[in-house]
């Protein structure tokens, strides 16, 4: 008998992807069933926030995909029949991301159920976090979970290496910031007014300061309790892979909600810094001082924060289309 995915899969599927992460809450994404295939679709009448110099578009709208199809398979394995996916299944048709057919049925194993469950919880996370230290065993996870789908996180730990990609990351802001459209960009994007997408300025952290270690992008303007700097020392990761081709991309994203949602079980807080991957010399730079082959992806901020809020998105309807 042939299996195939039905609209409820679909259904189901999709919300559990729409909550994946995307740049400036974005939402580059759509979604289909096609013959039994669920497909991830990168939607190509949405804006798509600018990105720096040298790198195109389509590595944050990649990313975004990687991490909805990551949502779908775990939604799809709590179901019961878990996906084979193949990434980009169409070379003459570029804009389909992913294709998800039904694998062979069995139980979801505890850790799907446990990493589905926490989807809906995990957000970014742009205060300042406390400054307990994050345990070997969370840390041993995290890893873990990188590799797990194929891409590698390096922690980066001890004061004169954080410092270093502090210095980074503020090089890359500062070469960002000098481009009017970006500037313009963030601002498009902060949302004051409750909307479908769009960071709201409740969720963009506080103004900056001089002292900051890393630079945050400017979608809020929360004013900073006194005393209630960043912390000093925070946990960063580099988060990479193998290479930088769109798969590596789409691997990266995945491998970016794995370790999202692995870190939100496990507690923890987080936040993403992608300047120092949108400028190239940076991000050379970055690769270098980790010691690392292959290509950065993204820089994550790791630690215990204040619980906050999930981040709006469009509704299911509006993200599916007709076969
Ligand atoms: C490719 C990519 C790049 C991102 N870069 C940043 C960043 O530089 N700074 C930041 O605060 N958040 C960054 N984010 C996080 C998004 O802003 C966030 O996922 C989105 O607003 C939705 O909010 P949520 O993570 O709370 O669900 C990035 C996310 C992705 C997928």
């Amino acid at each position: 008998m042939i299996r195939t995915f039905v609209d409820a899969d679909l259904r189901t599927a999709v919300a559990a992807a729409v909550r994946a992460p995307s740049l400036h809450n974005s939402q580059p994404w759509r979604f289909r069933l096609r013959d039994g295939a669920i497909e991830v679709r990168v939607d190509s009448s949405r804006p798509v926030p600018s990105t720096g110099p040298g790198i195109a578009a389509d590595w944050a709208v990649n990313i975004a995909c990687g991490a909805a199809t990551f949502n779908m398979r775990l939604a799809l394995a709590v179901r019961g029949t878990p996906a084979r996916v193949r990434l980009r299944p169409y070379p003459e048709e570029p804009d389909v991301i992913a294709s998800l057919t039904p694998g062979t049925p069995r139980p979801a194993a505890p850790a799907e159920q446990i990493l589905f469950a926490v989807i809906p919880r995990r957000h970014s996370n742009r205060l300042p976090f406390w400054p307990d230290p994050v345990t070997g065993h969370s840390r041993w996870r995290l890893t873990e979970a990188a590799q797990a789908e194929g891409a590698w996180l390096e922690l980066v730990t001890g004061t004169a290496a954080v410092e270093a990609l502090g210095q980074l990351a503020h090089s890359a802001n500062r070469t960002l910031s000098r481009d009017p459209q970006y500037r313009a960009d963030i601002a498009r994007w902060t949302r004051q007014e409750q909307a479908p997408d769009g960071v709201p300025a409740f969720a963009g952290g506080p103004i900056a300061e001089p002292q900051d270690l890393l630079p945050q992008r400017p979608f809020g303007e929360l004013p900073r309790a006194p005393g209630r700097d960043f912390e000093p020392e925070p946990l960063l990761g580099v988060l990479g892979t193998p290479g930088d081709t769109v798969f590596d991309q789409i691997t990266a994203g995945q491998a970016l909600q794995r370790v999202l949602l692995t870190g939100t079980e496990a507690g923890l807080a987080a936040s993403m810094l992608s300047q120092p991957i949108e400028v190239p010399t940076v991000r050379e730079q970055l690769r270098q001082a980790i010691r690392r082959a292959g290509s950065p992806q993204m820089v994550l901020r790791i630690g215990f924060g204040q619980p906050g809020w999930p981040t709006p998105r469009r509704d299911v309807d509006d993200v599916i289309d007709a076969p």
